[in-house]
């Protein structure tokens, strides 16, 4: 009996004589996070249709959480997306600073970074205290307009994480960025502040591992919005980080035992905003080398590469809501999975299709403000708004115009599996923005940078 094995590799790729101007793509997701900014904002803002916002924001005693960034096309500050996002660009600062660098945008990176951490160190006050969010998300969704302009609850609810109420994923999740982002103002001579943010780092990494709870079992109005399904890949992630940062046994001891406590010997489906077990895995392959890691690396990009669901044209595909944003997940820690060795051409080759689909290969773009036919009608509401002092409400929403305000550099949701994408303001599984959409495929784009700039 013979059996054939039939394996077709389809790659679609459409001809295209240059490559994209990355720098400029850099540039411009840049441009998206200052937009997303709240609190006071600094003297050197560049959004003009941006201002002060949420300036009360405090916590239970009183504390000034002001600071930080919206979360998506909405208010609201989820600390859980936005620690990981972060984790993304400090990741992609550490290892393209070449990138950056290429298309001038250190410095600008560096600023977006700092007013992350400012924020990170406004809400852990002591060390076992965590403000997961400011804002009530069922309230925000009910409003439409400017975040200068809310009419809402002042000052807005706050959820607290402390030893009674437990949140191990966002814990370990920050503690994680506060470590990468270490890394950064070290390399940069801010040794003081790379100090401080370190110091946050540890106390997180315990709280985390020694309060352990979902923060969505200890704050259930979480769930219709970031709930999370477990923390056993954020302390590995936080482990492999505070090693990578510090050096010390003591986190390769703990990053062995989580490996094997929470059985995260597998292939993932997807890398997201809650599901970062393929970036520790490929993060661990870079800075310990041991096979397991290499060989998790391998299987999570091989399967990517070979066998994931795709697009007529091209796109791995695994979720209608922000469709682009996992393409963009994988195709990042694809790069970083080259990075230490593993498939270099294959996975470079991979991470580039994905992010020049994103930025133009279907024919058109799908970042606000750059390329062709880009995307005019974000799900985004101060970017909906008319210029002061027309008033912005729901009817700014239903408006059948573009948005008045260029949300420069985001990235949107994405097409269906059919490469059908529509530009609609009311669609926000397709056309929303937000903080994590544009964290990966930014340092994606800087390590391509590195590459191609
Ligand atoms: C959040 O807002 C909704 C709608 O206004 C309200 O019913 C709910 O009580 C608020 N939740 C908290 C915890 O304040």
């Amino acid at each position: 009996m013979i059996y054939l094995y039939l394996t077709i590799l389809v790659v679609a790729k459409l001809s295209l004589a240059t490559d994209y101007d990355y720098g400029e793509v850099l540039e411009k997701s840049l441009l998206f996070y200052e937009a997303q900014r709240t609190g006071y904002l600094p003297l050197n803002n560049r959004v003009p249709w941006r201002g002060d916002s949420f300036v009360t924001d405090q916590g239970h005693d009183g504390e000034d959480l002001t600071g930080g960034f919206f979360d998506a096309g909405d208010h609201v500050k989820f600390g859980f997306p936005l620690a990981s996002t972060i984790t993304f660009l400090a990741w992609g600062m550490v290892d393209a600073k070449e990138g950056y660098v290429k298309a001038g945008q250190w410095e600008n990176g560096l600023d977006c970074l700092k007013w992350a951490m400012d924020y990170f160190i406004k809400i852990h006050p002591s060390p076992n205290v965590l403000y997961v969010q400011v804002g009530n998300g069922t309230e925000d969704h009910q409003f439409w307009g400017r975040p200068e302009e809310w009419t809402g609850s002042n000052p807005r609810l706050a959820l607290k994480a402390t030893t009674e109420l437990p949140a191990s994923e966002v814990a370990g999740e920050q503690a994680a960025a506060m470590a990468a982002a270490s890394m950064v103002f070290r390399e940069n001579g801010d040794i003081q502040y790379a100090n401080t943010l370190l110091a946050h780092a540890v106390q997180l990494y315990i709280f985390a591992t020694t309060y352990r709870g979902r923060y969505s079992d200890s704050f259930p109005e979480i769930g219709g919005f970031y709930g999370s399904w477990a923390y056993g890949d954020e302390l590995l992630y936080a482990a492999a980080w505070l090693f990578r940062a510090t050096g010390k046994p003591v986190f390769r001891r703990d990053y062995t035992r989580f490996w094997t406590e929470f059985g995260l010997n597998y292939r993932p489906t997807e890398m997201s905003w809650d599901q970062k077990l393929p970036a520790a895995q490929i993060l661990l392959a870079a800075v310990d080398g041991s096979p397991q890691y290499t060989n998790a690396a391998r299987e999570f990009c091989d399967w990517y590469v070979y066998s994931a669901p795709r697009t007529p044209l091209g796109l791995v595909f695994f979720s209608m809501w922000g469709s682009l944003r996992m393409s963009a997940n994988a195709a990042y820690v694809c790069l970083q999975a080259a990075n230490a060795g593993i498939n270099v051409e294959v996975y470079r080759t991979f991470a580039k299709s994905q992010i020049d689909y994103i930025l133009g290969d279907t024919g058109r773009s799908f970042v606000v403000g750059f390329g062709v036919n880009p995307p005019l009608n974000p799900h985004h509401r101060a970017s909906s708004c008319p210029d002061l002092p027309a008033v912005c409400d729901w009817n700014a929403f239903n408006s059948p115009d573009a948005n008045p305000q260029t949300l420069f550099g985001a990235l949107v949701g994405g097409p269906d599996i059919n490469d059908v994408y529509v530009d609609d303001r009311a669609d926000y599984v397709g056309n929303e923005v937000a903080l994590d959409y544009n964290a990966a495929f930014q340092s994606a784009v800087a390590a391509l940078c590195e590459i191609h700039c």
